[in-house]
């Protein structure tokens, strides 16, 4: 059994940094293991043109301590009023890596997000032309369809349909959380992918409900049923290259998540990669890890690889913090609940 494993360095291709002290406090725990991200643009307001795409990147690269090195891969929040001619220009020109669609209402600050999808067509003709990629927030938003179901609803009545209408648009589906989202991807061939991160590996609904409500396991999508989780574990050490690792990453001060109507998202940033080391360990796939981290998200999104590389070690149970320090409060750092013994060497 190998206490060692050295994987070129891992990228994640979705994470929420914010803005001002949550982006200055968050920014050290992905860059420190992290060599590029997907950066998500639901901020308030959102980011919607590629100039305001571009401020955004230099505020990150502002906020990036001295001798860490991180590339922010930019993307755009998909309106109704979205400009083909300013993706086209602001992909052109390297600004922007993606385009998020979020359907309107459907999970944190998301309420510009698209309600008639006939009215995004020009921009998604523009990104099929163009290759550039589409993430999807995949659920459907109507009120008399089940939280538990809207994954799979959106599948069926939004994203099969936009894609069928738009040949040769690239599509991530992101966090899928599914059987059925597992099961669209590998079998949608080569212009579709999915990102799956790390918690919805370790949590099903159970651990959200049972014994108490935990405010830190609820996320959009929610984790749902048990044999989802599986399916999802089945996909990521598969080595199947239409999955990859996008974390999700979604930090909220605890005075937001602590809350009678407590937000959306855990905070995985720091502890991710020596999670997933346990998992796939666990699966008798950690061969496989450094394709879920590092090679199927860049072959997908058409980049290379990272040069560099690091090395994971096994040994005594690693302590991470409980907490990330913010000038607008503490963030919880996401709980496994069971002992971390992989690290990330120094
Ligand atoms: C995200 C956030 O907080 O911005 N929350 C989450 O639960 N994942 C939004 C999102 O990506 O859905
Ligand atoms: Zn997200």
């Amino acid at each position: 059994m190998s206490h060692r494993l050295t994987l070129r360095r891992p990228d994640d291709w979705h994470l929420h940094l914010r803005d001002g002290a949550v982006l200055a406090a968050v920014l050290p725990e992905s860059a420190r293991h992290f060599a590029r991200a997907i950066v998500m643009p639901n901020l308030v307001p959102p980011v919607v043109t590629g100039a305001q795409a571009s401020a955004y990147r230099q505020r990150i690269r502002a906020a990036l301590p001295m001798g860490m090195d991180f590339t922010p891969l930019m993307t755009l929040y998909l309106t109704e009023t979205t400009d083909p001619k300013d993706v086209k220009a602001a992909a052109k020109v390297g600004t922007i890596t993606a385009v998020k669609l979020y359907p309107a209402g459907a999970t944190t600050n998301s309420a510009s997000g698209v309600r008639d999808f006939d009215r995004v067509r020009g921009v998604l003709e523009t990104m099929a032309e163009i290759g550039l990629p589409l993430c999807v927030h995949g659920e459907v938003t109507d009120a008399d369809i089940d939280i538990f179901d809207r994954e799979a609803v959106f599948i069926d009545r939004v994203l099969d349909p936009i894609r069928r209408r738009t040949p040769g648009l690239r599509v991530v589906m992101e966090h899928i959380t599914t059987r059925d989202g597992v099961d669209y991807v590998t079998s949608g061939g080569a212009d579709i992918a999915g990102t799956i991160t790390m918690h919805h590996l370790i949590l099903n609904r159970n651990h959200i409900l049972v014994g108490g409500i935990r405010p830190h396991y609820y996320c959009l999508p929610v984790a749902k049923r048990e044999e989802h989780r599986l399916a999802l574990r089945a996909a990521a050490t598969s080595g199947d290259p239409s999955f990859f690792l996008g974390t999700d990453s979604a930090p909220h001060v605890d005075a937001l998540k602590e809350s009678a109507c407590g937000c959306a998202g855990c905070f995985t940033a720091t502890n991710t990669l020596s999670i997933l080391a346990h998992v796939f360990e666990e699966e008798g796939a950690l061969d496989r890890l450094e394709a879920f981290t590092s090679l199927n998200g860049p072959a997908f999104y058409r980049l290379p690889p990272n040069a560099d590389s690091i090395t994971l070690t096994k040994g005594d149970p690693v302590a991470y913090p409980a907490k990330i320090a913010t000038a607008d409060g503490p963030i919880t750092v996401f709980d496994p609940g069971f002992p971390l013994l992989w690290r990330v060497a120094e």
